[in-house]
């Protein structure tokens, strides 16, 4: 499973990288907004900090107008994933980018007929926002298992991609149903190394090896 940070941050990023874990990166305009940089700085610095895609989100909402935004980010990173809104004018631009050879990362997704088009329009990533759909009143899990099912059915190479990722619970259950890549946000990432009985053991650990006064080195 790949493991994507949702973050603009390149400072809070660095940090994560120094772990080898990160496999790419997520953003969205909100992420962007909350940087307070430019966009195509923050993507360029972020692509060289990471070898794995890069999602770069368009904001126009026209099919010419996408293709237009999507082209430019493409070209400022040969890492960088066209990230599209699940809008019938966002499957149209993603068909045209899949026939460009730019790769596309289908966003905002909530039903699993949306996942069934955006893999027919040739998408490379679907974005099933999970956290959003259980703040809905929904199981947002129980469509990340539907799409696995779609898309095994029908053989789509498409990557499920589960977004919107609130804590550790949402990580395991994506693995669970099968989600290829999971986005999470910097907090949520760095509390995965974390539990209370590591953290116990450890310190007995240390305690009972400083009573026998030895050294490994
Ligand atoms: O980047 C898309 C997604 O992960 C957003 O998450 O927490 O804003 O619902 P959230």
């Amino acid at each position: 499973m790949q493991l994507l940070l949702d973050t603009a941050d390149v400072i809070v990023l660095k940090d994560l990288v120094a772990t080898g874990l990160v496999d790419g990166v997520t953003t969205n305009p909100t992420l962007i907004a909350k940087s307070g940089r430019p966009m195509l700085e923050v993507i360029a610095e972020i692509c060289d900090l990471v070898e794995g895609p890069v999602s770069a989100e368009v904001a126009a909402t026209e099919s010419q107008a996408m293709l237009a935004e999507g082209r430019k980010l493409a070209s400022a990173a040969s890492n960088v994933v066209v990230k599209v809104p699940l809008t019938r004018e966002g499957l149209i631009a993603v068909r045209q980018f899949s026939a460009e050879g730019i790769q596309t990362n289908v966003t905002l997704c909530f039903s699993a007929p949306q996942a069934l088009l955006a893999a027919k329009a040739g998408a490379n990533y679907i974005s099933p926002f999970v956290g959003r759909l259980d703040d809905h009143g929904a199981v947002g899990m129980d469509l990340i298992s539907e799409i696995r099912a779609i898309y095994d059915n029908y053989d789509f190479d498409t990557e499920i991609l589960a977004a919107s990722i609130r804590n550790g619970s949402h990580v395991t259950q994506a693995a669970i149903a099968g989600a290829d890549c999971a986005t999470i946000p910097p907090d949520v990432f760095a509390s995965l190394f974390k539990h209370p009985l590591t953290e116990k053991g450890l310190d007995q650990f240390l305690a009972d090896w400083a009573k026998t006064g030895q050294s490994i080195l």
